[in-house]
């Protein structure tokens, strides 16, 4: 469920019409609803409870410090993925307890810094990481606290690229190898064990990969504790799927999923530390962009608007679908002609929408992405020197700017010129 709707046939996020967000910020712009991240926290948080348990929200789906100080606020902690995101988890109020770090190449100095910010813990990922996290930890005459991150060679059925889970991919310590880096673990210097972590993967939408891997973690957990292991949490990842098209495909409800948390490994008498992003930032956002022109031709009618691969490149990245919605209301009868919604970037992949059955869309005409709360603002470039564009927060009838679009002069000047020139 999500804030953002129609009032008087004008498209609203919470209280605040989108047409005069644009016209106080131009276009494009993404916009986030507060009512919509607390919602998301919310239903999760009352689907574990009775469970002792951690929500770690992946910073990587949406960095923003005014979306990271919301989240503080309901009391989340943060899995974070390198420095960039630690220091920003710690500049929105995020206490060093409730953060986790995670990554396949974590550096030295990277491990250091959050050693000294005494973090709640590492997600480990190959022996080559833990004893370089010994080295460093023991160095600095403290200790950190990890988990291993097992991968259980499980199929998450969601896209190639955000599949995490499988012994192909690079994640994770293999199940057969994990055992064995525990104990190991066990006897380095700077070590405490505390914890096993899985994650299989984005976007998922069965429960079933959910449950094949939460009982791998369970039979792992039985193990390591016959080897005298003494673990006192479950990372169980994150990944649980949102609706992208409407009501026709709606994923498994958090409390469904908690169930099989629950019925896996619900009486192991062990804290759940979950990782989601995209479940609370997805539906909490979308990308507002204008119409330049259309195009109709022989074989397609080409919608073409400002916003473009570089401002949200789900689509051409991972075949993403994002539902379109007239920011002014159309009737339900209206006609519609099947359009590619394009952006001005110099590349056939530089489409948002493809083949979507829309009204005809005219120059000017403001549209919204859906669901483009995360994995959206944090994944734009400045390709074909377009400028990153703003980032705005509605909280009831109030919105702010909270990342202003950056202007030409302050792109430009990141490049210095060599002394040879001049
Ligand atoms: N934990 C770990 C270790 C992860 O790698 C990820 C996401 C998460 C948690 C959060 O997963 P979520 O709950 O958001 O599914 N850019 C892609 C998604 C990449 C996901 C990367 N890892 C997309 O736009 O679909």
């Amino acid at each position: 469920m999500h804030h953002f709707h129609y009032t008087d046939g004008i498209l609203h996020a919470e209280s605040v019409s989108i047409p005069t967000i644009a016209e106080a910020v131009g276009t494009p712009f993404y916009c986030y609803s507060t009512a919509t991240f607390t919602r998301h926290v919310e239903v999760l948080s009352q689907a574990f409870d009775g469970s002792d348990h951690l929500i770690c929200y992946a910073v990587k789906a949406n960095s923003n410090q005014a979306v990271l100080k919301t989240m503080a606020a309901l009391g989340t902690g943060m899995d974070v993925v390198s420095e960039g995101e630690l220091r920003r988890a710690r500049a929105a109020g995020v206490p060093p307890n409730k953060i986790i770090f995670a990554g396949v190449g974590k550096t030295r100095d990277e491990m250091a810094y959050a050693i000294n910010e005494d973090i709640l813990g590492f997600n480990v990922e190959s022996a080559a990481e833990l004893n370089a996290l010994s080295e460093v930890a023991s160095g600095l005459g403290k200790t950190a606290r990890i988990a291993i991150r097992v991968n259980p060679d499980v199929d998450a059925k969601t896209h190639a690229k955000i599949s995490t889970g499988k012994s192909e991919n690079k994640f994770g310590v293999p199940y057969s190898q994990a055992l064995a880096l525990y104990d190991e673990a066990a006897n380095l210097p700077g070590i405490d064990v505390t914890g096993i972590h899985m994650h299989i993967g984005s976007q998922i939408t069965e429960l079933e990969p959910f449950r094949l891997a939460f009982a791998r973690m369970r039979e792992f957990y039985q193990e390591l504790r016959t080897r005298g292991h003494n673990i006192s949490h479950l990372d169980i990842g994150g990944g649980l799927g949102v609706p992208y098209r409407g009501t026709n495909d709606i994923p498994p409800h958090p409390d469904e999923y908690a169930k099989v948390v629950r019925d896996t490994l619900g009486d192991l008498g062990l804290k759940f530390v979950m990782e989601p992003g995209r479940m609370i930032a997805a539906n909490a956002g979308i990308l507002v962009s204008s119409v330049i022109y259309t195009k109709p031709t022989e074989n397609k009618h080409f919608t073409i608007i400002d916003a473009a691969m570089n401002d949200l490149i789900r689509p051409t990245l991972y075949d993403a679908h994002h539902d379109v919605w007239p920011v002014i209301e159309r009737p339900k009868s209206a006609d519609r002609v099947v359009q590619d919604l394009v952006g001005p970037v110099c590349e056939s992949g530089d489409y948002l929408g493809q083949n979507q059955p829309l009204p005809l869309l005219e120059p000017d005409e403001l549209i919204a992405f859906m669901s483009a709360g995360a994995y959206g603002a944090v994944m734009a470039s400045t390709y074909n020197t377009r400028l990153l564009i703003p980032e705005v927060l509605v909280n009831g009838d109030q919105f702010a700017v909270v990342r202003p679009r950056t202007t030409y002069d302050e792109l430009i000047s990141l490049d210095k010129i060599p002394p040879w020139f001049t």
